[in-house]
């Protein structure tokens, strides 16, 4: 029988991801790879919503496919592409587009958050259509299922109905996904504002741990991270949101549950606990790190695994696009 089939996406718009990205979605990814047909691409074309330098989208791009491969991602087992590399994808938002009310756009929160930060009118129309493009990622390639984190759950109600709607409109078409989500670690917060998620575009530096830092930034970080005025490390996201966090990355990179981490550090202060949490995720980070150092010393290497993944992801797309131009009417161009 054949696998299931995931499909998930990262942008390219930071010199490294964060521990947020990596264990709410990349290492669910490198899972996944074992029992699912597997694609995952660089989303570049979202990266332009937001105003972008050329040669920063450029070495961005490279530095996500680098860091997906040093994370795990076997080229031989999973599809790694950039999402430009294959047409199908601004073709079929554009589709989608057509098949969205404005009311609906208007209601996805991500475009009120990013908005707020330019102003509302110097927003450009791609960030208030992204949701429709990561639709049409998802439903090109008949995702069964799409690994995120928490706060892409809007988006994916969003594909879900979209390709409901299609399939209504003009015959069943699109398989209708399922979002993946762990609970454990769908929102890693800031280390800084622990009410807030890890996030690459509004955390401040002091509150992001990202993967390609070096360890000595990284222990200084974890060991100033915000916690509470009280002593006891225990489990408990209302009162003690910064621990809380602490202690869902520590059970997250050690496999160890967190009752078993309240019961070890027992009596401990922060101080010991921060210092394992940091030693955890300095180990997890470092031969990453190093892969994706060696990985960028040889581009040419790295832009022929992104070519071999285009071809692979096109083929699959473009049968689907075939059957979505002849069900929308338009003529075959023979
Ligand atoms: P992006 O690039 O913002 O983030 C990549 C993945 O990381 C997850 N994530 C987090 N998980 C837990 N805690 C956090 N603090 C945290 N921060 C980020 C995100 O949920 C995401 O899974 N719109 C998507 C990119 C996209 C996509 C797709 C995803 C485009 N097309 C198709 C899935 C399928 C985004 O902005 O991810």
């Amino acid at each position: 029988m054949a696998r299931p089939r995931v499909l998930s996406g990262i942008q390219p718009t930071a010199d490294s991801f964060h521990l947020g990205n990596y264990l709410g979605a990349v290492r669910q990814w490198v899972t996944l790879q074992e029992t699912h047909d597997a694609f995952y691409c660089v989303v570049d074309l979202h990266a332009i919503t937001v105003p972008t330098e050329p040669a920063a989208l450029r070495r961005r791009t490279r530095v996500a496919a680098a860091q997906l491969f040093a994370a795990g991602l076997d080229p031989e087992r999973s599809t790694v592409f950039v999402q430009s590399h294959v047409r199908e994808h601004a073709e079929l938002a554009w589709i989608l587009t057509c098949q969205t009310g404005m009311g609906e756009a208007a209601r996805m929160t991500q475009f009120k958050d990013k908005s707020a930060r330019y102003g509302e009118s110097a927003a450009s129309v791609g960030l208030f259509t992204y949701p429709i493009l990561q639709a049409a990622d998802i439903l090109l390639y008949q995702a069964d299922s799409v690994p995120v984190g928490a706060d892409q759950k809007q988006h994916l109600e969003l594909t879900r109905d979209l390709g409901q709607r299609f399939n209504h409109r003009f015959g069943d078409t699109f398989t209708i996904p399922e979002p993946y989500i762990l609970k454990e670690v769908e929102k890693i917060t800031d280390l800084q504002d622990p009410s807030a998620k890890m996030s690459k575009s509004s955390s401040s530096p002091a509150g992001i741990l990202d993967v390609l830092e070096q360890p000595g930034p990284l222990r200084k970080k974890i060991m100033r991270a915000v916690t509470d005025t009280e002593t006891e490390i225990r489990f408990d996201e209302e009162n003690k949101p910064g621990i809380s966090n602490l202690l869902r990355i520590q059970s997250a990179l050690t496999g160890t549950p967190i009752p078993d981490l309240v019961a070890r550090y027992a009596g401990q202060g922060y101080g010991t606990f921060k210092k394992e949490v940091a030693e955890a995720v300095v180990d997890a980070f470092a031969p990453i790190r190093e892969r994706t150092e060696k990985l960028l010393g040889d581009e040419a290497e790295l832009d022929r695994m992104l070519a071999v993944g285009a071809e692979r992801a096109r083929a699959v797309a473009g049968r689907t696009m075939a059957e979505v131009r002849d069900r929308v009417g338009f003529l075959p161009t023979s």
